[in-house]
């Protein structure tokens, strides 16, 4: 998999072009990141993942984006609650309650989350989000008390300062996905222990990328989730530690999204519509 390339699109946002290949598989994603389009009637990720076959290149699917991106996009933040949040972390806040926001709150529901608060400026969003699952809306101070903390708002300005962080904190920031977008102070940044899913990405185009460019942060302080899910590093080393999940979202999580998809449509399990190139 190699890292996600980006063509930027001012000022609208940018495309990228996000391949993998493996489990007999290659896959191509091209989305976007607009924030600008729900203002539109549009959402801010849209686009196409192409499947094809590993052994003979032919394409087998085109599946819609967006589906595929917040599953995996939640998937990912939930999976991180569990590696890396202190034991007896039982509520979530969600700090922007759009599509993959949404898709968080609902990965972590699914793993055990019960009680949650949804804080978005938008009150329907965080309204519809907390009836759903049963959990209620707050200001963003109350978001930021949770145990975990999800934060997936468009980047374009901070919603964490270090005077939020209490200590034992897990925080799962996936808004900042992009050049120049930051979800955290860079005061509050310095206060946790980090980890992200791919260096090279996390370095360019997430949420260290500020302060990698600053030379505050480099390679030896930024752990991989992997190796941790892997058993190879340890994850939280403490109670009081404040872990930080910087979330960029990979190309080999589409793939494995799309893998059970075709499959499922092999099985016969899931239909779709057939076409002839
Ligand atoms: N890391 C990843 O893997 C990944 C995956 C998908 C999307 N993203 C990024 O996540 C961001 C959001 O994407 P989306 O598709 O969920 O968009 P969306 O527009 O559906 O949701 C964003 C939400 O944030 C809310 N918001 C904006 N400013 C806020 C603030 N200051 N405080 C609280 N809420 C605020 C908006 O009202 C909206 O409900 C984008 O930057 C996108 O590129 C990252």
């Amino acid at each position: 998999m190699p890292p996600k390339l980006y063509v930027d699109a001012p000022p609208n946002g940018d495309f990228r072009a996000m391949p993998a290949r493996g489990g007999g598989y290659a896959t191509l994603k091209w989305v976007t990141s607009y924030p600008g389009n729900p203002a539109r009637g549009l959402p801010v990720v849209t686009g196409a993942l192409l499947v094809s076959d590993d052994e003979t290149g032919e394409l087998l699917a085109i599946l819609d984006c967006a589906a595929v991106t917040s599953l995996r996009t939640g998937a990912a933040a939930a999976v991180s609650a569990l590696a890396l949040g202190r034991d007896g972390a039982a509520t979530a806040g969600i700090v922007g309650c759009g599509v993959n926001g949404s898709s968080a709150a609902r990965c972590l529901a699914a793993v055990g989350y019960r009680e949650g608060v949804c804080a978005d400026v938008r009150p329907e969003a965080a309204e519809a989000l907390a009836a759903e699952l049963g959990w209620s809306t707050g200001p963003l101070a109350a978001a930021l008390a949770c145990d975990v903390v999800v934060t997936v708002t468009p980047g374009s300005e901070p919603v964490i300062d270090a005077p939020d962080l209490a200590a034992g904190r897990h925080l799962a920031v996936l808004g900042a996905d992009g050049h120049g977008k930051a979800e955290l102070t860079a005061a509050a940044l310095d206060r946790c222990r980090l980890f992200c899913d791919q260096w090279e990405q996390a370095s360019t185009g997430g949420e260290l990328a500020g302060a990698v460019a600053a030379g505050t942060v480099t390679r030896d302080d930024v752990t991989d989730i992997g190796a941790v899910l892997a058993g190879e590093v340890p994850g939280r080393r403490s109670l009081d530690e404040v872990t930080l999940f910087d979330s960029t979202g990979l190309a080999i999580q589409d793939l494995g999204i799309a893998i059970a998809v075709v499959e499922a449509w092999r099985a016969g399990e899931v239909s779709a519509t057939e076409i002839a190139l």
